[in-house]
């Protein structure tokens, strides 16, 4: 595995083509999950210097904290609760362009301003979530719902290869 990032400036979509073939690279040669998914939020920060990326897991029935990086963050999450709770609930990418639009959004930062959330699959079921956190207004778009959600493919493939 490289050592070091190759960082890639340029708009977004320049530098998610850039990051996920080496995220990819990162995950094909390592089985375990938690290694992976700390190794995604580190790759991720440098590259996109967002508040906060990381990821909860779903686990007896409640999202509890995993890897991440930024901020300390609240560790258990009900489902159907802010952001991460309702796109585990609905199994579905959510964008908020403002949080403070977004009823029953759970602010564990007070810097936090927008956020995008997406499911992480397996076998109909979401396991987990990755959740990024900006502290710009609007910092989330389809742009960045297309390559997460590549980025999520790669997790899912690596997990049911475990
Ligand atoms: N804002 C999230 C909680 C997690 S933190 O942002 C890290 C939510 O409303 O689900």
């Amino acid at each position: 595995m490289a050592e070091e990032l190759i960082l890639q400036q340029g708009d977004k979509a320049e530098q998610y083509q850039s990051i996920i073939p080496q995220i990819k690279a990162i995950v094909e040669g390592e089985p375990d999950l938690i290694a992976n998914l700390a190794n995604i939020c580190a790759a991720l920060k440098q590259q996109f210097g967002w508040l906060w990326v990381g990821f909860y897991l779903v686990k007896q029935n409640e999202l509890v904290l995993g890897p991440f990086q930024g901020p300390i963050a609240c560790t258990r999450i009900a489902k159907g609760r802010g952001v991460c709770g309702t796109a585990w609930q609905q199994q579905q990418v959510i964008i908020v362009p403002d949080v403070e639009l977004f009823p029953g959004h759970i602010a564990c930062s007070s810097a936090s301003k927008s956020e995008i959330v997406l499911p992480i699959m397996q076998n109909k079921e979401c396991v987990g979530v990755l959740d990024i956190d900006s502290d710009e207004l609007n910092q989330f778009d389809e742009v960045d719902a297309k390559y997460l959600q590549q980025l999520i493919s790669i997790i899912e493939t690596s997990i049911s290869h475990s």
